[in-house]
């Protein structure tokens, strides 16, 4: 498989989905988030051999991202009460079957139970106590299991959610207690589902297949579908590879085909990507406002920071970047190393750093205060994990389709900043 991405940006350098970011910086301002649509559907596209693809939300939630994958048949999950309502805002139905949207949680927090429950939201617990929680209040409610187990990876430590470490899933050897007690509460186990990670690779994603298939044969006949989870990881740099999704598939339908043999019954596959779907669609669009000196480093600053993409400061992640000329194509210009950080009021608003917090440089050409530096594969886990830290409103976001422009999310106004906000009045 390619290694590389096909996005028309990494190509020309200054245009995203055949639109010109000079042009849209100019529409929409800086910072600004652009989607690709047709970079989602083509990797909608790619997952077509499972029967369900379930888009893990989280990654990039806005409304419009999801009634774009809706409308291609992709099934949605939601990690909170807010996800559940975001996904009915953008026209999931609560019920069906396979069912639309799936709680998938390692708690019930109270908003979250109550929404299960009134609107039969099915439910992938992650606790015992979720089980008696969702048992208690709702006898006969469908739900499946997410099992731990006992291993897990990831492209950092804190996106590695198998093993004892991680607070994630129900231990797998707590799952014949876990079985008892919906048992107990009439609850029907209809699935098991397992994910031990974000941004891990193919060896490690492909051992899951052997303890998920442990797993449903303990859960017996009542396992009509089994996930693989999400985690599936995509090309921040060049060198990248993309992971081999017909051998990824071949492993979990054989999985399934011996689940189906032994229980007589036809046992449906999803999978439950977030990253994989919009890492490479997304792009943070930035304007450099300073460039300094600082004894032997360059810095570029630009006006987006941690505060609209914390992947660098969370995990040392690379993401690749790229200076706009002012007018014309791309040139091939010699480069020089800078390190790249934003305006915020924190030596770790650096987005050229590595795990720990170390100042790493990139090669970028020669710019100007005033020129883009565009910042790729922001698509997930970007816009979502924004934060006002520093009174910075949070950035727009515009879905690139059909060679149009939508501004899908207006950029924050410092009215925004402070809804909510009261001086109580003094007595
Ligand atoms: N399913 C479950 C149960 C998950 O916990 C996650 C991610 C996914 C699916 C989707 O994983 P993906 O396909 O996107 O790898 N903020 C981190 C990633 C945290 C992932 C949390 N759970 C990052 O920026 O890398």
């Amino acid at each position: 498989m390619s290694s590389t991405t096909t996005d028309s940006f990494v190509e020309t350098g200054t245009h995203v989905a055949g639109l010109d970011v000079r042009e849209l910086a100019k529409q929409f301002g800086t910072p600004c988030y652009l989607y690709d649509a047709a970079t989602i559907l083509r990797r909608i596209e790619e997952l077509a051999a499972f029967d369900h693809v379930r888009y893990a939300q989280k990654a990039c939630s806005n409304l419009a991202i999801l009634d774009l994958v809706r409308r291609h048949k992709v099934l949605v999950d939601a990690v909170s009460a807010g996800e559940i309502y975001r996904a009915r805002q953008a026209g999931y139905s609560a019920q069906g079957d396979p069912p639309p949207i799936v709680y998938t949680a390692d708690i019930f927090d109270r908003e979250s139970l109550d929404m299960v429950v009134e609107e039969g939201i099915h439910a992938n617990c992650g606790s015992p106590d979720m089980i008696d929680q969702l048992g208690e209040r709702h006898p006969g409610h469908a739900i499946t299991l997410r099992i731990n187990p006992g291993f897990g990876h990831g492209h950092s430590q804190k996106t590695n959610t198998g093993g004892e470490q991680s607070k994630h899933g129900i231990w797998h050897e707590d799952l014949a207690d876990c079985l008892q007690r919906a048992d107990h509460h009439g609850l029907q186990v209809t699935g098991v589902h397992m994910h031990i990670g974000s941004g891990t690779d193919f060896k490690h994603l492909s051992q899951v297949c052997g303890a998920l298939e442990a797993a449903a044969l303990q859960v017996g006949r009542s396992v009509m579908s089994i996930s693989a989870g999400g985690g599936l990881p995509t090309p921040y740099r060049a060198e990248d590879q993309r992971v081999d999704l017909a051998e990824y598939y071949k492993l979990w339908d054989a999985t399934r085909c011996r689940l189906q043999d032994q229980f007589g019954h036809p046992v449906s596959l999803e999978i439950e990507p977030g990253r994989y779907l919009t890492a490479e669609a997304g792009y943070l669009v930035t304007e450099i406002r300073a460039i300094k000196r600082m004894g032997g480093n360059t810095f570029y600053l630009v006006d987006a920071g941690f505060n609209n993409l914390a992947r660098p400061i969370l995990y040392g992640a690379y993401h690749p970047m790229t200076v706009v000329p002012v007018a014309g194509p791309r040139r091939d210009e010699p480069t020089r190393e800078v390190v790249v950080g934003g305006p915020l009021c924190e030596s770790g608003d650096i987005f050229t750093q590595e795990e720990g917090g170390f100042v790493a440089t990139r090669a970028l050409p020669p710019a100007q205060v005033g020129q883009l530096l565009v910042i790729g594969c922001a698509g997930a886990y970007g816009y979502v994990m924004s934060s006002n830290y520093n009174s910075k409103p949070f950035a727009s976001e515009v879905l690139l389709q059909d060679g149009q422009a939508h501004l899908v999310r207006a950029r924050q106004t410092f009215a925004d900043l402070t809804q909510g906000e009261v001086i109580p009045s003094s007595a």
